[in-house]
This record gives C-alpha cells, structure tokens and sequence, in this order.
C-alpha cells in the first residue's frame, strides 16, 4: 500500500481535524469525505481540495478507491457507518467512544474478525507524552504495585452548550471519561468489573439540554484497584481552559500527578486570562503536530505494516462496557457488573 486512500464520515470539529491533517500527511490521500449538510460538504472539499463529497455515506463506501474510512459523528452514532466501512471490506479509524453500547462494540469486533479488516479507536490522549510516561513509569513498578487511581475531566459550559450541537444526546461520561477510562486501564492492565456512579441533571437541564451536569464514578478493576471518574460541563466560562483535566494514580512504592489544567503556557491580555491548549493539537510550522496527528499517523503505520493498531476494538469495547455499567448504576443507584469480554 503506497498511500491509504480514506474516506472521512462526519465533518465537523473533529472530521476537520482529520482531513486536515490525514490530507497533508505524505501517506494518506483524502479520497471523499461525508457529512449531513451539503454545504458543510462543500466547505472542506474546497478548503483541502477533496475530491468527491457525499451526504449518504453508504454512496461514498460504494466506491472501490477508498482503504480505510474514519468515523468523526457524533458519540451515539458510530456504530452504522463502522458497521458498514468493515461490511464494505474497509479499516476503520472511529472516534471515541468507540460505541454507546456493549452489544454494538462486540458486533463491530465480530466483523473485523470476519473480514479481516482493523479497527483503532481514537483515544489520542495515549499519545500525550505525560501519559505516556506515566504507562512506562508503572509497567518498570517504579510505582510499585497500583492502589487506586482518579481522574477528573471538567469543561466549561461553552462546551455543552455552544461547542456541540447535541450534549443532549450523550452525557459528560460518554464525552470526557471515556478517555480517563481508557488511560487508567491501559495503566492499571487491569480490566474494569464493577462500578457506582452518581449524577446531578440541574444546569443543563434547566437551559433545556436534558443531560447529566456532573457525573461521578467509581470503577474496581479486576486486579483489586479502583478509581473515581469525574466528569463535567458546567464550569463556568471564565475558567481559563476549555478543560480542566487532572489524572492520578496511588502505587504501594509511589504516586503519579498529571495536571492538564494548564499545557505550561499562561496568558493574560485586556480581555481574558487564559491556558491554551497544545499538547493534543497544536498549528507549527504550518502544520498540525502534537498527540492526536500522531495517533493517526500510526493508524497508517499499522495499515501499512500489517501490525495491530495501538488502541484496538477491544480497548474500545472494555471502555465501552465500563461506561454503560456507569449509566445503569446511574439509574439504577446500584452497583453494576461490567459486561465481560466474550469468550
Ligand atoms: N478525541 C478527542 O479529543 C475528541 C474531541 C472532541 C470530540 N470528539 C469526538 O468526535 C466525534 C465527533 O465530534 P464533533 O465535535 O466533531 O461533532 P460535530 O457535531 O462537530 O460533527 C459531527 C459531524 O457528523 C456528521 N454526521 C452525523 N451523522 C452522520 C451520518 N449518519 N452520516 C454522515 N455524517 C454524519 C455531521 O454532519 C457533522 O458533520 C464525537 O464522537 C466526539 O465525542 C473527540
């Protein structure tokens, strides 16, 4: 495979970000791209210079040209058009959460089996190098054996309510913890089993977004250890980062602290304090660098070499079936079983 010819589903924030930068990789080529609203459509094929645009992604997968597709819809939509890209003989690259449910996500991975076409997962924060050290750091037990972890993940309001078009369709869980979630068990190697959540519906749903304002959940992992997942949406706007983003993890020999709050840069002008954001994305040099462009960057690697992607369908599914506990608990009030992998 000289270049891996994709087909981008899904173009806002996110999709953007990967046309943009799957565009100027020098082993990709952006073949079509797909979204709902045709002048949306018509917008990034003539900013990167796309060929061909769809509305109907299944007319876009009718093409014989296209390797691999990404899926960038929003989080309780991925599960049809991944479906049908690995039914089409397609990899697949899928924005986080993988799926919203347990029983979409072992249907995916039954079809990549079967057709022998990958799946990764783009949970990029794998790719930040704190993160990445913190995995090195407690696989050499550095740390000794792992205790417990947390994590909190807050945005501001803008986020749920400007930001995304549809908060009310997913929650902050689905949105923010899926990649806490996804960090702690790649740290801990250790699979979620059980979990409690609690959750408070005040701001948001009086602002007529019917979804959680603040959820907490406390997840046991299978080899003992446990962590709290914080997630929210309700910060107000003054808060100088989009997120608030604090990780850590309690060994029997040391601890870890990852505070993302601020990327190491403040600023204060006439209007506004701020920490902006550039560990995950960042435009240098006229080209997007930084943790996300390296983990599609090694999407292609993985097609190219025929290896295993770095964050698989299985990561995916486990992040998945923890989450879906975490909402049952929220409704129920008890504590929920995490659906275990399939034999
Ligand atoms: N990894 C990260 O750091 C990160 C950050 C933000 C968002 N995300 C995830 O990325 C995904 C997309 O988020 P976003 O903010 O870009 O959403 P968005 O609302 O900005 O864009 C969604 C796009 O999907 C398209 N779409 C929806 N249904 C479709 C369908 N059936 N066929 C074709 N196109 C369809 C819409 O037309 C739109 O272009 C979400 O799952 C979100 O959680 C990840």
């Amino acid at each position: 495979m000289d270049r891996v010819r994709l087909g981008i589903i899904g173009l806002g924030i996110m999709g953007n970000l990967y046309v943009k930068i799957f565009s100027a990789h020098p082993l990709a080529e952006v073949v079509a791209v797909c979204a709902l609203e045709p002048s949306r459509v018509d917008e990034i094929r003539s900013l990167y210079g796309i060929r061909d645009g769809y509305v109907d992604y299944r007319k876009m997968l009718e093409r014989a040209d296209l390797d691999a597709i990404v899926v960038a819809t929003p989080d309780r939509h991925h599960f049809e058009p991944a479906r049908d890209a690995l039914e089409s003989g397609r990899h697949v690259l899928v924005e986080k959460p993988f799926t919203t449910s347990v029983k979409e996500a072992d249907e995916l991975i039954r079809i990549s089996r079967r057709v022998g076409k990958m799946i990764q997962v783009s949970f990029n924060h794998r790719w930040l190098s704190s993160y990445h050290q913190a995995k090195e750091t407690i696989q050499s037990g550095q740390i000794g054996v792992p205790l417990a972890g947390a994590a909190r993940k807050n945005d501001t309001i803008y986020v749920a309510t400007e930001y995304l078009s549809w908060a009310g369709e997913t929650t902050s869980a689905w949105f923010l913890s899926s990649h806490d979630i996804d960090l702690m068990r790649w740290w801990l190697d250790s699979e979620p089993v059980e979990a409690r959540a609690w959750g408070r519906k005040e701001v948001l749903a009086a602002r007529g977004i019917p979804t959680y304002d603040v959820i907490q959940a406390q997840v046991k992992f299978a080899s003992g250890a446990f962590a709290t997942f914080e997630s929210a949406w309700v910060y107000p706007n003054t808060f100088p980062s989009i997120v608030d983003s604090f990780m850590e993890v309690i060994g029997t020999a040391g601890h870890l602290h990852m505070d993302r709050k601020c990327e190491s840069i403040e600023i204060s002008t006439n209007e506004r304090f701020s920490y902006p954001k550039g560990f995950l994305t960042a435009e240098i040099f006229g080209r997007v660098r930084g943790a996300f462009p390296s983990c599609l960057e090694d999407f292609l690697y993985a097609l190219r070499e025929g290896t295993t992607p770095r964050v698989t369908g299985i990561d995916g599914r486990q992040v998945t079936a923890a989450l879906e506990a975490i909402h049952r608990s929220l409704e129920t009030g008890n504590t929920e079983k995490v659906a275990a992998l399939p034999e």
